[in-house]
């Protein structure tokens, strides 16, 4: 069957869309100075955290957090459960997860880009996180067996999808019955102007990769999850967005975007929304 697709007008394929992706990301990995620099803003996983959750993790992994929300908040995370993080970048969710689990559970995170795994197993190395695994793979092709997972976290990574469907498919496969998905994501509550949805640099910064909130939602349903749940929604005004993605703190530039809010306006239409849901017990696949 063919699924729905929405990449940017100039890249020819959706390998081209990744590649991009983890071009973006391996800038990321390698950058030495912390992420969110002297800027207010909290697309690039700063002011996400807690202080107490910040003294827990390494700051090798804080300083590259490229979240927009914290989904170990809404995960529910017990001792002994094994979490599995889709697009785990520097590990930041992993590590604060291997401490809620505790020596008993396991901690997977997965990532696409070559370069943030080698960082993230060499901070969970040198720190002592016996428990935290990192595998090299893509979301949409999960690297882990059927029913392993008692919980699947995610932290501003879907919406760099382009096939999201697959990834929520994926996600449904490798959880056992009864399991919960916890993600925070970039949603859209409104179409985005189209010369920022042709921009590869503003889908790399998790903008126009992002599709509509219901669109999201219908998704995660469709994969065969029950009790689907928007828990909390960030709506972004235009400075927030500007900063973000005119910020210095990218790799890329969106060339697309003018900050000018004469010029386009964002207001209202990018939110990072905390999504949870359940893989209903004794039920599998739908599809
Ligand atoms: C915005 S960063 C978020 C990283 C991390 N979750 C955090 O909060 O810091 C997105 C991460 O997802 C990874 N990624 C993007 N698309 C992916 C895919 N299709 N499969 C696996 N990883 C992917 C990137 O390599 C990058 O590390």
């Amino acid at each position: 069957m063919a699924r729905k697709i929405r990449k940017p007008a100039e890249a020819e394929s959706e390998d081209e869309v990744r590649r991009a992706v983890r071009e973006h990301y391996k800038e990321l990995a390698l950058q030495e100075k912390p992420c969110c620099g002297s800027g207010k803003s909290t697309m690039c996983g700063c002011g996400l955290y807690s202080d107490s959750e910040l003294g827990v993790v390494p700051s090798e992994s804080s300083s590259v957090s490229a979240g927009c929300g914290n989904p170990t908040a809404i995960a529910g995370l017990k001792e002994g459960m094994t979490v599995v993080d889709l697009g785990s970048g520097g590990g930041i969710d992993a590590f604060l997860s291997s401490k809620k689990v505790g020596p008993k559970g396991k901690v997977y995170g997965i990532d696409a880009t070559p370069e943030m795994i080698l960082r993230a197993r060499k901070t969970a190395r040198e720190n002592g996180f016996d428990n935290v695994e990192f595998r090299l793979g893509e979301i949409e092709h999960i690297p882990l067996p059927d029913g392993c997972a008692d919980v699947i976290i995610s932290n501003c990574v879907i919406n760099l999808s382009p096939q999201k469907q697959q990834v929520f498919d994926e996600a449904f496969r490798i959880l056992r019955p009864g399991g919960r998905l916890a993600v925070s994501d970039i949603v859209l509550l409104k179409e985005l102007p189209e010369s920022l949805k042709a921009d590869m640099a503003a889908w790399s910064s998790c903008v126009s990769g992002a599709v509509l909130e219901g669109e999201y939602l219908g998704a995660i349903k469709k994969a065969g999850f029950e009790q689907v749940k928007v828990e909390e929604r960030a709506v972004y005004d235009h400075e927030q967005l500007s900063s973000y993605i005119g910020g210095s703190s990218e790799p890329t530039a969106v060339t697309s975007f003018s900050g000018k809010k004469d010029r386009m306006d964002l207001s209202g239409t990018v939110a990072s929304s905390k999504v949870t849901a359940v893989k209903p017990a004794g039920k599998e696949r739908l599809r």
